[in-house]
């Protein structure tokens, strides 16, 4: 087999922070003294009290603890902000684009941010918001998203972002999880020149119990909205009778920092929770490095703040660095296909990071829509969120690239905190479709699926698994510190489990071959097909349902839904519709099924339990390989199946 590899051009490399002989010594130093080498690399934040002690880590599924710089103390909000004052007050932090193009953009400046996250801050004294408070914030991509952020880390208040695509039952369930006492929110959002009822949605998300819970609602439109007396406040009022001085609260590095919701295998989503000091200092050196950052350039990392690559890679790895961050408001086809790569000349971006489903959506447009534009600015380019496929990497290096760029395609989580598996742009020769190699600290290991045995050779395939920690690692699961140690921990004894399948080559290179349990990538989103199931019966008419992933061109997997109706209840295509619409509504628009088949039974052993093994074929097309059908209760609804999915049923 050939295999093509794209070393770091001599340019480049020249240039960049990591080469090849670096990489290699700092990844043994790394893996060999972690202490001393986190120790070291801890110092490019600014602690208020110095650490003493690096690493205190405990994986035994039971015992599970993971403390880093535990006894030392900081403030996020201080190093991304107030500590580039005295040599950047005037550089952009952030350059906002808007969704419309013809609105015009806006440049931040560190002094700015530092101004208005004092603002906010006093703003959420006021509203009564204690160190240690939840505070969800429910925000479009505008720069009081980032305010809001790094007011919460600034009085050590832990905010908990809902991305403004979920629906107000998706988003109720979040704020009572953590137990909010304030909604930050705006009237309305523009999107793709559409508009979302943000404020509306918190109404209906807070009717029920939770209805002391505290709005604070920016003005991004201007619409008309509803307003819960003494509950409701305007962000652009508040701010007028607080000052804008606020000083930054001294945190201990294990407080955390935030929580985000994720989709799991099993159950409602769960509250990952990140630290203040290992997290700081994992996202911001990841994102020097990975991205090859350097003083000057301008990035921009395409993804929403209401998932944790808007988290590390918009806000807090760049401004930890002193970055400009480009945060943009709209989508990649608004108003046309070649949006980011106007944006790109506009704003002249250096590095540039985004999901491969955008990729390939954008690829299906065709070249010309990239052609019009200057992109001589770039140097990089990266994706996150899934597999991509050489087809849309060689696009990616080609058309948009220009042969000039490399690539990095960095493989990580929302428990990660931070890229795990990444080329180093300037030291990791590419190959198309591979995370390549581990990042600094951090040692993955092949699992037998079966046994969980660590399988030594180079060449390997099964899951992977971190063998220890490294300072962005999720803490805990919010609440719930069982489920933390029996999601990651327990089912492979002494290894953080990531849920993902992988292949080793000869080269030492991963590649990450997709999820392994109930969870489906549909557009670098999550979704646990437990969620989708739950919305679905809860439907009047759905007696049972069962959902799988299966390949799409565009959005990598697509959800696809089995659906048992109610007696008596007829399958028409309006109820296809109905059903498909419901989930939307129930959860949002990312979890709407791509198809629903009626399924008059499901296959399900005789225990009780669904195959969902034979549900993945089936939806794949794929008949022959079904394998043993013998143990179901009943062998006969799979060949009904077959024939509804023959029939498009
Ligand atoms: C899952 C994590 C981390 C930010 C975005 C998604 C998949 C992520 C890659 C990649 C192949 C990838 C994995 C992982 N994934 N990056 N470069 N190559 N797969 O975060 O929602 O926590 O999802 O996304 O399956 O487990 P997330």
């Amino acid at each position: 087999m050939t295999e093509t590899t794209y070393p770091p051009s001599a340019d480049f490399k020249a240039k960049a922070h990591i080469d090849a002989d670096t990489y290699a010594s700092m990844y043994k130093a790394s893996v060999d003294d972690p202490d001393a080498f986190w120790a070291d690399h801890a110092k490019r934040i600014d602690w208020i009290k110095p650490f003493t002690k690096v690493k205190d880590v405990n994986f035994k599924f039971g015992e599970v603890s993971i403390k880093w710089f535990e006894d030392g103390t900081l403030n996020v909000a201080a190093n991304c902000v107030d500590r580039h004052l005295a040599t950047r007050a005037d550089q952009t932090a952030i350059i906002w684009e808007p969704d419309d193009p013809k609105d015009d953009a806006l440049h931040i400046t560190y002094r700015d941010l530092h101004e208005q996250v004092g603002r906010m801050a006093n703003v959420l004294k006021s509203l009564g918001i204690k160190r240690g408070d939840r505070v969800v914030i429910y925000l479009p991509m505008i720069p009081e998203a980032a305010y809001a952020m790094l007011a919460c880390a600034r009085i050590g208040a832990i905010h908990s972002i809902v991305f403004a695509g979920f629906s107000p039952d998706a988003l109720g369930a979040r704020v009572n999880g953590c137990d909010a006492k304030l909604v930050i929110t705006a009237d309305t959002a523009p999107r793709g020149g559409r508009k979302t009822k943000l404020k509306d949605n918190v109404n209906q998300a807070l009717l029920h119990d939770t209805d002391d819970v505290k709005c604070l609602v920016v003005r991004r439109t201007g619409d008309q909205v509803a307003w819960r007396r003494d509950l409701d406040f305007w962000w652009h009022e508040e701010a007028e009778k607080v000052s804008a001085d606020c000083p930054p609260e001294e945190m201990n590095a294990e407080d955390p920092l935030f929580i985000l919701y994720t989709s799991g295998s099993t159950g409602q989503p769960k509250g990952v929770v990140h630290s203040s000091g290992g997290y700081l200092v994992f996202a911001a050196m990841t994102q020097q490095y990975t991205f090859d950052y350097h003083d000057g350039d301008i990035f921009w990392c395409t993804a929403d703040v209401g998932w944790v690559t808007g988290h590390s890679y918009i806000i807090y790895g760049p401004l930890a660095n002193g970055a400009t961050t480009l945060m943009f408001e709209g989508v990649p086809t608004y108003p046309d296909a070649g949006r980011f790569w106007a944006v790109c000349e506009k704003h002249r971006v250096n590095q540039f990071y985004t999901a491969p489903t955008a990729l390939r959506a954008l690829m299906g447009q065709g070249n010309s829509f990239v052609e019009g534009y200057d992109l001589s600015s770039l140097k990089l380019l990266g994706t996150v969120g899934e597999p991509i496929n050489p087809e849309a990497w060689n696009w990616y290096n080609d058309v948009v690239g220009q042969g000039r760029c490399p690539i990095v395609d960095t493989w990580w989580q929302t428990e990660t905190g931070g890229h795990l598996i990444t080329p180093l742009p300037g030291a990791t020769a590419t190959k198309p479709g591979s995370a390549t190699l581990p990042f600094f600290g951090v040692q993955p290991v092949v699992l037998e699926t079966e046994s969980g045995k660590e399988i030594t050779e180079t060449e390997a395939s099964g899951v992977l698994a971190i063998k220890d920690s490294w300072p962005g690692q999720m803490r805990t699961v919010w609440g719930d510190h069982d489920r933390f140690q029996a999601t990651y921990f327990q089912q492979y004894k002494g290894y953080y489990f990531s849920g993902d399948g992988c292949r080793r080559d000869a080269d030492g290179y991963y590649w990450i071959t997709g999820r392994v349990d109930d969870v489906i990538n549909v557009s670098g989103h999550r979704m646990g097909t437990a969620e989708v199931e739950s919305a679905l019966v809860a439907h009047a008419k759905v007696a049972e349902a069962a959902v799988v992933g299966y390949p799409h061109d565009i959005k990598g997997q697509g959800i696809y839904a089995y659906v048992t109706l109610m007696t008596g209840e007829d399958p028409t295509e309006e109820l296809r519709k109905e059903l498909s619409d419901w989930v939307r509504h129930e959860i949002g628009p990312i979890a709407k099924p791509d198809l629903i088949q009626w399924a008059p039974g499901l296959p399900k052993t005789r225990s009780g339990k669904i195959m969902r093994r034979i549900l993945r074929k089936i939806a794949e097309n794929e008949f022959d390989a079904l394998g043993d059908t013998s143990t179901l209760a009943d062998p006969s609804v799979v060949d009904q199946l077959i024939e509804n999915r023959m029939n498009k049923g």
